[in-house]
């Protein structure tokens, strides 16, 4: 099956559910950005065995399975379409990981109590949220409410020293403002992984957000016009190559 046979006609189309349904069916295993051992030393530090994780998102990446090797046994995946969520279980099952639960529900609702999870991650699922952002510099209203509802439901699922885990191509000057937005207490992090192109690995950890933020924050808020214009050209490139083309 090639990349092309599951590649959507337009960008917006990631939103719709029925698209991923469709590509599940005709699609065994895609992992979207780059697999596992490139950045697995950036997330391992993060995890202990004895976490609970949950994954936004799982589609049908080997992200799961590649962390139960690495001793963490007590993942949650979830997913919004039903046919991941089929394909994935039976993947599970046959390779040996049937303590992996997986879960058909939607981020922007997530079915658990608060303070569920040690660790959340997701790997290119908030990135979906972005497609038809518009001005990444000014989402649009609905975009900011979607991915604020998504981050709103994380933060309450995870325990009070949690940590969430978001793999993405998001530059840090566009998910700043959402990552610090003032009703979390997340510190934030992040290192890049990628050759050439740069992914991101963002640490946010709750209720560890530093004392002086609010002063460094201030100081964050006006990007010199030089960097905007370079960061501008460089975030248009990565909506080009990075969403209209996987
Ligand atoms: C870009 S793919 C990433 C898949 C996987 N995480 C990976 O790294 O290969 C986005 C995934 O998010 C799922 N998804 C989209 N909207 C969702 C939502 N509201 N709740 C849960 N999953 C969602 C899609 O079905 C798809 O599996």
């Amino acid at each position: 099956m090639s990349k092309d046979d599951v590649a959507p006609t337009a960008a917006s189309e990631y939103l719709n559910p029925h698209y991923w349904d469709k590509r599940f069916s005709a699609e065994e295993h895609y992992e979207w950005f780059k697999d596992y051992s490139h950045f697995r030393n950036l997330i391992m530090d993060h995890l202990n065995p004895h976490d609970s994780v949950l994954e936004l998102g799982c589609g049908n990446s080997q992200l799961s399975e590649e962390l139960y090797r690495d001793g963490v046994v007590d993942i949650t995946c979830i997913d919004l379409s039903a046919v991941a969520v089929e394909k994935m279980r039976a993947r599970l099952l046959e390779n040996g990981c049937k303590d992996i639960k997986v879960l058909q529900a939607d981020m922007l609702e997530l079915p658990f109590g608060n303070d569920s999870f040690d660790v959340v991650i997701e790997k290119g699922t908030m990135d979906v949220l972005f497609v038809d952002s518009g001005d990444p510099w000014n989402p649009k209203p609905e975009t900011v409410r979607k991915v604020m509802t998504m981050l709103e439901g994380v933060d309450r699922v995870l325990k009070p020293h949690g940590t969430f885990i978001s793999i993405t191509f998001g530059q840090p000057h566009f998910r700043r403002p959402f990552f610090e937005a003032p009703q979390f207490t997340w510190s934030m992090e992040w290192k890049t992984f990628g050759d050439g192109f740069h992914y991101f690995v963002y640490t946010l950890k709750k209720g560890k957000r530093p004392l002086d933020f609010k002063e460094n924050h201030e100081k964050l808020e006006k990007p010199s016009l030089c960097l905007l214009q370079d960061e501008l050209e460089g975030e248009d490139y990565q909506f080009r190559t990075n969403v209209d083309e996987l």
